[in-house]
């Protein structure tokens, strides 16, 4: 695979990875992560989680939210080999607050992505806090 196709390729799987988020897509999330990912991200408080089960717990809770759209802004793929690769962007997230009012997050990312056996694995992430 060139490095052209590899970074194409990620970016389609980091807007599948945002999208499952966004319409609580457990299974999608799940298939596209390996088992081990590991996460700084600000509903952990400071603290490296590692696995699954973290993330599914706010999976399970999306039922009565109301609908998000997520757009990446200023996408940069690194290719760290053809194995590896760190993706960073922008990620804003639109959505309706109790109170009916149009609302939008602002977080930067950074994700790491790992080949193995023909596909990419999402393998840790870094999530700003909202700004
Ligand atoms: N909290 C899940 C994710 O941002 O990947």
């Amino acid at each position: 695979m060139s490095a052209d196709d590899a970074t194409t390729e990620l970016l389609t799987l980091s807007r599948r990875l945002l999208e499952s988020i966004a319409e609580g897509d457990w299974t999608t999330y799940a298939e596209l992560c390996d088992s081990t990912l590991s996460a700084f991200e600000p509903e952990a408080r400071g603290q490296l989680v590692e696995g699954m089960d973290f993330h599914r717990y706010y999976f399970e809770l999306q039922g009565s939210s109301t609908p998000r759209q997520t757009t990446i802004t200023a996408p940069k793929v690194r290719m760290l080999g053809p194995h590896a690769a760190v993706v960073t962007y922008v990620r804003l997230d639109q959505w309706v607050d109790r109170d009916g009012t149009p609302a939008t997050s602002v977080f930067e990312e950074t994700r790491i992505w790992h080949r193995r056996q023909g596909r990419w694995y999402h393998v840790h992430f870094h999530r700003s806090s909202n700004r």
